[in-house]
């Protein structure tokens, strides 16, 4: 798969994105990326890509300019109108479905605001979905773009070693992950459970189900409502619970 994104700040995607578990994923092929410079595309010689705001907002605004042409050499690179992505408080809150709709393209482009954002116009006239990854306003939208790109990426054939690496996550089957453990067996005083110890699948299976289910009643009582657990799925919640 592969991802351009436009940034005024390429180093803050591409030192992320090329370094551990992404970084491989690039050396080996299975995802690329291009970080395009806006201000490359500035309406001057000198490179200024924003200016004050009409109506008087204050802070500064990136203009059209830069975005769209910076926006026209990702196509053109691609070869086709590429889906995409402005990374925005405004939009819509980013998940594991999404990520896995992102992830069954062929290729992305994201593009960064910075400042005060970015003139609307050029929004609507480039983007196709506008994406946020929280309630919350960061400074830019690179570290947004990080994240999609890294949660997008991990569910690219070929950048974990095996599906099941991804398949048994938090949010993955609308549920969070059981806790894991790893050695030793006993750490200040804390064990790991016995049942995950001893060896027997089906058991280990039941367990990890019930933990997981717990763990979310426990977190995100939202996300319990949306997976109806049946009956004898709450008992089994419930006789977990009592087991702690
Ligand atoms: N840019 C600024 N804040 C953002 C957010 N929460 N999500 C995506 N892009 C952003």
């Amino acid at each position: 798969m592969h991802f351009y994104v436009a940034t005024l700040f390429p180093e803050q995607v591409s030192g992320y994105i090329n370094t551990s578990i992404t970084g491989r994923a690039i050396d080996n092929g299975a995802i690329s990326l291009d970080c395009i410079q806006m201000r490359d595309y500035a309406p001057n010689s000198y490179g200024r890509v924003d200016d004050t705001i009409y109506g008087g907002g204050t802070g500064m605004m990136i203009r059209c300019e830069p975005v769209y042409g910076a926006c026209k050499k990702a196509y053109e690179m691609a070869g086709h109108k590429v889906h995409t992505v402005y990374m925005s408080p405004k939009g819509s809150v980013f998940n594991e479905d999404k990520a896995k709709e992102l992830a069954s393209r062929e290729d992305l482009l994201i593009i960064c605001g910075h400042y005060e954002g970015i003139d609307e116009r050029v929004i609507r006239e480039v983007s196709d979905e506008e994406i946020s990854i929280g309630d919350y306003v960061l400074t830019g939208g690179e570290t947004a773009a990080i994240v999609v790109i890294d949660a997008v990426s991990r569910l690219v054939e070929g950048v974990l070693p095996n599906e099941e690496a991804y398949t048994n996550e938090s949010h993955m089957e609308g549920a969070l992950e059981a806790p894991q453990y790893t050695k030793p067996p006993v750490w200040n005083g804390r064990e790991v459970p016995g049942i995950l110890k001893n060896g027997n699948d089906a058991l280990i299976k039941e367990y990890n189900r019930a933990a997981s289910l717990y763990d979310t009643w426990k977190a995100r009582p939202d996300m319990l409502d949306k997976l109806d657990l049946t009956e004898e799925e709450w008992k089994k919640v419930l006789a977990f619970k009592k087991g702690l």
